[in-house]
């Protein structure tokens, strides 16, 4: 009979013949998953008893893990600055470095304005969890999260409702800023941001993804430029935009958004591995 410890040592050995990186994290994720149990448990119940119908359950999800399903998908959740959100292939798996981006837009509204009582875009919400994050550790803002198709807003709403912001988080459809119906504080945007052209040579699992949230036109940059002509519009005086960008990115950001707003200041925040990669624009110098 099967138990826990050579079941997860069996899928370490599939997934690793099957060139899947991280096979033993895997492993145990997926083993603990189809046992229902938590991933701390996988030394205390080392010995458990792993029933044939839990093993032709793994079997499902390694079927689809061999042709390259992320993870996340087949778990239908991912962890995100400490909260556990839902996606599904609608929506981009959210990504450790845009912890970032969220982390650096508390940092602005906690100590970069005048007041927490902010009005906030979250444009190119996806699954939701920067929108979330925001509302939930700035208890007095709203927050407006925009996105451009109904299946990855539903995803957003299931989330937005399971962790209890619904109340100061709203929904909108459309391009960008154009959805977001008055002046805002605060602009975070994580867009696609990838070149069409560099999208073949991703990792198989990041082309299961929906293109809507990878390809940025020709150089990466087209719903950048867009996001800022509208900002014209859409940001208050003393406002601040938060972009995620590609490293490569970031100068010609730079440079775009000082023609955009000449009279404004940018800075620049490098993510975990020392990539620079979330530009902070502010609409006016700060004295
Ligand atoms: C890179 S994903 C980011 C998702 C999420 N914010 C995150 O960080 O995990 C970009 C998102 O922008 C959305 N998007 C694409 N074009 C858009 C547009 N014109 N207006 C608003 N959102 C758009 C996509 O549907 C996708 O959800």
């Amino acid at each position: 009979m099967a138990v826990l410890r050579t079941v997860v040592q069996e899928t370490h050995r599939r997934l690793e013949a099957a060139d899947i990186p991280d096979a033993r994290l895997e492993a145990e994720v997926l083993v603990t998953n189809v046992m229902h149990l938590p991933r701390q448990a996988i030394f205390s119940e080392q010995e458990s008893e792993v029933s044939a119908q839990q093993q032709a359950t793994l079997d499902s999800l390694l079927e689809r893990r061999f042709s390259r399903e992320p993870l996340a998908y087949i778990l239908g959740q991912r962890e995100f600055y400490g909260i556990n959100v839902m996606v599904n292939p609608a929506v981009l798996i959210p990504r450790p470095e845009t912890e970032g981006l969220v982390e650096h837009a508390l940092f602005m509204a906690l100590m970069g304005m005048e007041s927490t009582d902010l009005t906030i875009a979250d444009v190119g919400t996806g699954s939701g969890a920067i929108a979330i994050n925001l509302a939930i550790h700035l208890p007095a803002a709203r927050v407006f999260a925009v996105d451009v198709a109904d299946e990855v807003l539903d995803v957003a709403s299931f989330n937005i409702r399971a962790h209890g912001v619904a109340d100061r988080v709203s929904l909108a459809i459309g391009d960008l800023l154009d959805a977001v119906p008055e002046p805002v504080d605060l602009i975070v945007a994580n867009l696609p941001y990838i070149p069409t052209g560099r999208i073949p040579t991703l990792q198989p699992e990041v082309q299961k993804e929906p293109a809507l949230a990878l390809d940025g036109g020709p150089d990466g940059l087209d719903l950048v430029r867009r996001l800022l002509t509208q900002a014209e519009d859409k940001l208050k005086d003393h406002g601040i935009i938060l972009l995620e960008l590609d490293p490569e990115q970031v100068p010609i950001v730079q440079e775009l958004a000082l023609r955009h707003f000449p009279e404004g200041a940018t800075s620049v925040e490098q993510d975990l591995a020392r990539m620079d990669r979330i530009l902070a624009i502010h609409r006016q110098a700060p004295e």
